[in-house]
């Protein structure tokens, strides 16, 4: 990376990427650029004090500062706000020097206020082989009175000068995640956030911004995430003078940090990407990144799960498992997952989370019994737990009422006939290692699927050593400590997270858990549209997929298994009611899958079309060396009479001759993408084909 410490001016160049900024001549730490690295350096402008537009407009508020804080004649969204003792309730920074890590990959920058021993740290790491930047900022306060942060944003993303970018973000709600959304940018904020204590199923922390004409396979795009699983915020500006950017970090609403004196604090990372090659490049080096830096075990190949709860409930017993899970292994799962209702006095939502322990009458002799049968089957074992939660009629909560999050003059709102335990506090982080490190040293577990149910209610936490809004911040420290603990201590176990399906998503979590309950919505029509979203932003081996009987008649079992192999693959119907052709039916895919999911969950993903708009759609994973590939494709329904269209491959490398199971001729790949392939599917249906490169 070269830096020209000299000149104050820095350039980050990564593999096909560069980030460059520089102290202006006005002192201020200003933004350069972001986009294609250049040949020459000379070629990156320079950073220039812009001129004052007007009395309304000062040079200060048109700098695009990498990172605003809010003093002066600034009206921009700023990054950092904050009070000083003295009721001051501005900063301003000044340069006072950088550092460069021994592996030239991350720039420290320090700023200093002008008055108050008050210091910003600024963080750039590149992750040059992905054209990723991380950037982080730490607060310190090095004064002998508090500070009281109320923002802490982690970035401003500059896009280049110019006017008509594109925000493309996901959006939905329970059941519904992920809906790809693209909405013109014109001046203005738009603000997308979560005040639900959780990521949220609401919106993901993940945006893309493009000049309104990048498409999957070219044009340029820049995006970027938040590695933070609470409330966040993302704040898109279009100014009147040709600048966009986008600023994220921890949620501001509600928010107040208390700095004591000699105290740092650090905001989560968030992750700044270009692509010049369309949404399907700036996924794929998200997902390259995800797998190789973010996820506990890599781009592990994940077992195929069945899952207990669609086909028993809460209705859980020894016997019932255990006919489960001989259908299950006859199949071919190689994983067991059994759900709610397994713990003590739990026999429907109205009871019994906090209780970690088996229940006496649906398992008289624990666990051990059904997971040892499991084993025997050739299958590992795996648990649900919602380990952030209790029920009033439990005993964690009849002894430890005060434990959950909650107004002392208020009612405790329930949700789904729970509150939330508050994991700020560190007796609560106690209580739940020790109970969770004692089910997983008694017990063979290989995986667990950790659910939080609903959103907070009532933020209140009376005895907090300070400012009780630091619970927004302190709850999620709380769960990243119990899980990172949890982890440390069972290091072979795999975790999912889940959240009412896909409500906690993000680079945060991903850090802990190995893959991601996509939705509660297993229909596997639906799915596609909800899959298509997540792509967007988090690779194929985090995504779990189940088939299951939530679809109509009409949708047959194939289809839904074809949309769930776009995944981790699951089965989550019941069994029990399944005949045997549809058994010998799921056998046979299942078998088929475990020949192609390491190039779903290891190679690269190519959105063949648009399931949320498109009834006829595909999705091609490719062997990072080309030479192996699997098509899904799906028809939803068209009308009488229109034709599917055909399919249009991409990704093939252009000179090499490939075969596409069961369509007649070898071409090359530049011929593949061109023709397309046609595979006359009906409503409804659905297939998998093969793809190889030819031996020459
Ligand atoms: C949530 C999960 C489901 C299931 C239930 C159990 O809704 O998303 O998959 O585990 O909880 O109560």
């Amino acid at each position: 990376m070269p830096i020209d410490a000299a000149e104050n001016a820095w350039i980050l160049e990564m593999k096909s990427a560069a980030y460059a900024l520089a102290v202006d001549p006005a002192g201020v730490l200003a933004h350069r650029y972001w986009g294609p690295r250049l040949p020459y350096r000379e070629d990156y402008p320079p950073a220039s004090s812009p001129h004052s537009w007007a009395s309304f407009d000062m040079a200060s508020n048109l700098t695009r500062e990498e990172y605003p804080c809010y003093a002066g004649t600034r009206y921009v969204e700023p990054c950092l706000k904050v009070t000083f003792c003295d009721g001051v309730r501005d900063v301003v920074p000044r340069f006072t020097h950088a550092e460069l890590d021994g592996d030239n990959a991350t720039l420290r920058l320090h700023l200093r206020d002008a008055y108050y021993p008050f210091e910003i740290t600024l963080h750039y790491r590149a992750h040059v082989a992905y054209d990723l930047l991380e950037r982080w900022a730490t607060l310190t306060n090095q004064g002998d009175a508090p500070v009281v942060l109320e923002r802490a944003w982690s970035a401003q993303w500059h896009l280049p000068p110019g006017e008509h970018y594109r925000l493309t973000h996901l959006a939905g709600r329970w059941s519904d995640e992920m809906h790809l959304q693209r909405d013109q940018l014109t001046s203005g904020v738009v603000r997308l956030e979560s005040r639900r204590l959780a990521t949220g199923h609401q919106h993901a922390n993940w945006f893309a911004i493009d000049r309104g004409t990048a498409s999957e396979n070219a044009g340029e795009v820049w995006f970027g995430a938040l590695a933070w699983s609470g409330n966040f915020a993302m704040a898109a500006e279009s100014t009147a003078f040709t600048s966009t950017r986008v600023s994220i970090g921890l949620n501001d609403w509600d928010f107040a940090w208390q700095l004591q004196p000699g105290e740092s604090f650090s905001t989560p990372s968030s992750i700044g990407g270009f692509s010049a090659q369309g949404f399907t490049g700036a996924s794929q080096q998200l997902h390259d990144y995800i797998r190789d830096h973010v996820l506990p075990h890599g781009a592990a190949v994940h077992k195929v799960l069945y899952n207990s709860w669609e086909a028993t409930g809460f209705q859980v017993s020894e016997q019932s498992q255990r006919t489960l899970a001989k259908r299950a292994a006859a199949i071919g799962v190689e994983l067991f997952i059994l759900d709610d209702g397994w713990f003590h006095g739990r026999d429907d939502d109205a009871a019994a989370l906090g209780d970690w322990w088996p229940d006496e009458r649906k398992f008289p002799n624990g666990l051990a019994p059904l997971i040892a049968s499991v084993n025997e089957l050739g299958m590992d074992f795996g648990l649900w737990i919602e380990p952030e939660m209790v029920n009033a009629r439990s005993e964690l909560y009849r002894a430890h009422p005060d434990w959950v999050i909650h107004f002392p003059t208020r009612a405790r709102s329930e949700a789904r006939q729970q509150m939330i335990l508050n994991l700020a506090r560190a007796d609560v982080q106690e209580y739940l290692i020790a109970q969770l490190d004692a089910l997983l040293t008694q017990n063979n577990i290989a995986f667990v699927k950790w659910d939080m149910n609903r959103n907070v209610s009532e933020p209140g936490w009376p005895d907090a050593p300070g400012d009780q809004r630091e619970i927004w911040v302190r709850y999620v420290q709380g769960l990243y400590h119990v899980w990172a603990t949890l982890r440390e201590r069972h290091p072979g176990v795999i975790w999912q997270t889940c959240a009412g399906g896909g409500g906690r998503v993000d680079l945060g979590i991903l850090r802990l858990a190995d893959q991601a309950w996509t939705s509660d919505n297993t229909d596997g029509v639906a799915r596609l549209g909800i899959q298509e979203g997540y792509s967007y932003a988090y690779p194929a081996c985090t995504m779990e997929a189940w088939a299951t009987d939530a679809s109509p008649a009409y949708v047959p079992l194939s289809f839904r298994f074809h949309s769930s192999m776009c995944g981790v693959l699951g089965v989550g119907g019941d069994l029990l009611r399944w005949s045997d052709e549809m058994c010998a039916e799921a056998a046979a895919l299942i078998e088929q899958y475990k020949q192609v999911r390491h190039i779903v969950h290891q190679g690269d993903q190519f959105r063949l079309g648009s399931p949320q708009s498109e009834a006829c759609t595909g999705v091609l994973y490719l062997t990072k060396d080309r030479t192996e590939g699997v098509l899904f494709a799906f028809r939803t329904f068209v009308p009488f009479p229109a034709q599917m269209p055909p399919l249009f491959p991409r990704g093939l490398l252009p000179t090499i001759l490939y075969e596409f199971e069961g369509i007649p001729g070898q071409k090359s790949g530049l011929a593949w993408e061109q023709a397309g392939i046609a595979l006359g599917l009906g409503n409804f249906e659905s297939t998998m084909r093969l793809v190889r490169a030819v031996e020459l």
